[in-house]
């Protein structure tokens, strides 16, 4: 019962405060054509993710899981015609989708789509000297969080703002034992940002429209 109540508050904050247009609601319906139907973040975490870029200043923004491209539309129209997004996503499927959702939301010319493993994308823009990114959102397989981490320290600046989502995963996130990769996957990208004497950061557990999970946010201070 009290899953439903968080469904009932989400709603009522969405229906409240923000403006989803078709394009973003389109965009969020095409769920069901991807390979990971719903896992799209929440209308009210989408426009955290535009607030948190604009109240940063980001103009360039790295994304790691395009999937439908519902939150890069939140990301692409928080940077604005002067800014830019890159989106790696694994699989073709998922960038057709998203490609359309750009289209129709009107950000086509502020988005590039890197179909291919993340790790490998990520990897290219390192080697090819890309100019540092503003802000990053990491949200695609859990298990290569670390490695994603990482490869955005490579490709940012101090100053930058980098946000995980999915940390708590119904708080299985506290289990030392769990033999669950996408746990391992947080756990282990928790404590290298713990130990990184570069990042400072806090983390967030969220209920509502997603269940019970939430995300860390990472500001580079060096
Ligand atoms: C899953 C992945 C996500 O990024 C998310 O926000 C929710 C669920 C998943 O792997 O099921
Ligand atoms: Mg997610």
């Amino acid at each position: 019962e009290s899953e439903d109540a968080w469904r009932d508050v989400d709603a009522y904050f969405v229906d409240m405060l923000l403006v989803e247009d078709e394009a973003l609601t389109a965009a969020r319906e095409s769920g069901h054509k991807t390979t990971m139907p719903r896992a799209e973040v929440a209308p009210n975490q989408g426009k955290l993710l535009a607030m948190l870029c604009q109240i940063s200043g980001a103009a360039r923004v790295l994304e790691f899981g395009t999937l439908a491209g519902y939150s890069t539309i939140w990301l692409a129209r928080a940077v604005g015609e002067h800014g830019h997004v890159t989106s790696l996503e694994l699989e073709e499927q998922n960038a057709a989708v998203a490609r359309a959702n750009l289209a129709r939301a009107g950000v086509s010319d502020v988005v590039d789509i890197i179909v291919g493993p993340a790790a490998q994308s990520a990897r290219r823009l390192i080697e090819q000297g890309a100019q540092p990114f503003d802000f990053v959102f990491i949200d695609a397989d859990k298990p290569s969080n670390p490695e994603y981490l990482r490869a955005s320290l490579a490709l940012t600046a101090p100053g930058s703002v980098i946000v995980i989502d999915n940390v708590v995963r119904n708080g299985a996130v506290t289990d030392p034992e769990s033999t669950d990769d996408r746990v391992r996957g947080v756990r282990t990208v928790l404590a290298d940002i713990a130990r990184d004497p570069r990042l400072d950061a806090t983390a967030l557990q969220t209920v509502g429209f997603k269940g019970w999970d939430g995300f860390t946010i990472i500001r580079r201070t060096r």
